[in-house]
Order: C-alpha cells, then sequence, then structure tokens
C-alpha cells in the first residue's frame, strides 16, 4: 500500500475557540485524519506577532490544543510550534533564499500591519517565510486551509522550489487542500467571525456564555414589529441555523417569513440548539485536564520533532553547513 500523504495546518491561539474555527477549520481536520498523515499545529511563534500578554498567551494556547482534542482531532496528530524549534532553524535558513519583493507583496501583511499600526515588527514581515518553514518542515504534500491563506501556501511552494533550484531537490512542494469551509460571519452579521472583533459564539464555552452569545446577534434590521414578516435572506441568524443545522432550517425560513415566529426567538433556538449541538465537545473539554493536555501535546511535539530534525539536517546539508560540531 502506497503511504498516506502528508497533511500539515496550523492555528494561531487567538483566544477561546468558535464556530468559525470549527466550521472554518477543526471540522476538516477531524475528517480528514483517516485518509492523511497529519500534523495539526498550535502556531504559538505566530501568535507572538501581536505579543499577546504572556499569562494569557499561555492560557490560550493550553485551550486552542484542549479545544482541538475535545472537537475531535486526535492528540497524537496535535503539536506545539515552539516544542519543535528545528522551525526557527529552517526559517533562518528561508530567510536567505526568500526575495524582499515577495514578503512585500503578501496581502496580509498589509491587512496585519492595518490591525497594529504602532506594531508592525519583523515577525509580522516575516510571518509567511515561517509558515512556510512550518509546511516545508515536516514536507507536508498538502495544506487545509481557507481561501484567506492563498497566499501563503503560494509562497511555501515558491520557497520549496528556489531552495530545490539552488540547493537540490530536498522539498516537496506543497498543493492546496481546499476544504468545504462555509463563511461565518459573527454575532455583528457583518464580519467574518473572530476574536479579536469580539463577536464569537463559543463552541465549547458554558452554556451561559453561548445563550448570551447567540441572543446579541445582529438580526433583520428591517423589520420592526413582530406582526411584520421577516427577511431571512439578509438575515445572519437564519444563514447561521442553514451552515448549522439544514435538516429544519426550511421549517424556521417559512415561520419567519410568514411573521410567526420573532427574531428573539429565533436565535433563542438557535442558541439552545447550538448549546446542545457540542454538548459532547463540552464534556470531553471538561475532562481533560491541563496537565494531560501538556502531556499530549509534548508526545504529539516529540513526533513531529523527528520529522523536522530529519528535514533541518537535509537542508543544513544542501546548503553547505557543517552537520553541527
Ligand atoms: N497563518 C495561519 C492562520 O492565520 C496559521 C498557520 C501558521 C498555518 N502556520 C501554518 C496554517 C501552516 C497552515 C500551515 O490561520
Amino acid at each position: 500500500m502506497a503511504p498516506r500523504k502528508r497533511i500539515l495546518s496550523g492555528m494561531r491561539p487567538t483566544g477561546r475557540f468558535h464556530l468559525g474555527n470549527y466550521y472554518g477549520a477543526a471540522r476538516n481536520w477531524v475528517r480528514l485524519q483517516d485518509e492523511y498523515d497529519c500534523f495539526y499545529m498550535v502556531a504559538d511563534y505566530h501568535g507572538l506577532t501581536s505579543q499577546p500578554h504572556a499569562t494569557a498567551f499561555e492560557r490560550d494556547l493550553i485551550d486552542l490544543a484542549a479545544d482541538m482534542m475535545a472537537v475531535g482531532v486526535r492528540p497524537e496528530s496535535i503539536y506545539l510550534q515552539s516544542s519543535v524549534p528545528e522551525v526557527a532553524e529552517l526559517f533562518l535558513l528561508f530567510t536567505m533564499v526568500t526575495p524582499y519583493g515577495w514578503v512585500q507583496r503578501v496581502p496580509t501583511f498589509k491587512e496585519m500591519a492595518r490591525q497594529q499600526p504602532d506594531n508592525v515588527n519583523m515577525g509580522l514581515f516575516s510571518y509567511p517565510v515561517l509558515q512556510a518553514a512550518d509546511i516545508l518542515l515536516v514536507k507536508g504534500d498538502a495544506v487545509p486551509v481557507g481561501q484567506d491563506q492563498d497566499a501563503h501556501i503560494e509562497m511555501a511552494r515558491e520557497t520549496a522550489r528556489r531552495f530545490n533550484r539552488l540547493y537540490g531537490n530536498v522539498f516537496p512542494e506543497p498543493a492546496t487542500l481546499r476544504t468545504e469551509t462555509p463563511k461565518i460571519l459573527g454575532t455583528d452579521g457583518r464580519a467574518k467571525m473572530s476574536k479579536s472583533l469580539g463577536n464569537i459564539v463559543g463552541v465549547t464555552a458554558e452554556p451561559e456564555v453561548i445563550r448570551k452569545q447567540v441572543l446579541s446577534m445582529v438580526t433583520d434590521t428591517r423589520r420592526a414589529y413582530l406582526s411584520q414578516p421577516g427577511h431571512p435572506k439578509s438575515c445572519n441568524v437564519d444563514s447561521l441555523y442553514k451552515i448549522f443545522f439544514p435538516d429544519d432550517w426550511q421549517h424556521y425560513w417559512d415561520l419567519c417569513r410568514k411573521a410567526e415566529i420573532g427574531c428573539h426567538e429565533k436565535k433563542r433556538i438557535l442558541g439552545e440548539r447550538i448549546i446542545e449541538t457540542f454538548a459532547p465537545f463540552r464534556q470531553a473539554r471538561a475532562e481533560l485536564s491541563d496537565e494531560a493536555v501538556k502531556r499530549h501535546l509534548a508526545e504529539g511535539s516529540r513526533r513531529a520533532r523527528d520529522v523536522a530534525r530529519a528535514t533541518v539536517a537535509e537542508a543544513r546539508s544542501a546548503v553547505g553547513l557543517l552537520p553541527g560540531l
């Protein structure tokens, strides 16, 4: 039997796991587990580009790993980026083959710089170089990501190509593995769900938290009275309902169109269904102690590190460095 193809993906620890993380990434990671040899990373070095508070950051990265495990990602495939420090060495080697113009062109840099104008650091600038190192370090065949990461994956491919041309064939060119990812808007109904915008709905959060978040959702702004028919087509509550619960979505759409259900009631129902649906995840999360999560992370990181050591040794020798004295 041919060996399974290897995939790699990562998430930055930026606060509690939400529905956007789940439907946009983690759910696909879980689905791909049987078909691929998986490396899923908590990208803590990348997280440092926005200089989070150390105590909160440590909490966030344990929470992210725990939430990944709770929603069904196998602990052995999860690792902590900084526990595989070889990535920093490969990053350094890659900075030497990455033309300035490449990083300058990456649209996410401009976007991130806009989000934190007072802190446009080198880490932000070289973000895609580090990401290329993540991917090529384990010689990933493919990277499951959303469209927002296209420019980064393209740069990883370019880096592999250039390194190989200069130094011989070391790295496979990673493909993008486009998985189906519905666009999940936040509770404001405008922007993509994101912790930094404060418009999230949790997955493993406590029921009261989820209830409050869902009830805060912006609904159909054109509907002034309960007796007026609603416009579910332009209502984020309806859009989310359709994505999460396609089975009986039509029923609530009809009720809204016939003015037989109000926005508040529809949100209440959506909230309760989210709470009920994710109860097994919440339960699994509650059963994971920080110690257990750290133990799993250490194990997963050892597995990634074994692969990383071999790759870095190969890259060092390719560029003419000594094996390390
Ligand atoms: N940049 C990705 C994001 O913001 C996270 C990430 C870091 C990643 N390293 C990666 C994704 C390697 C895929 C592969 O979502």
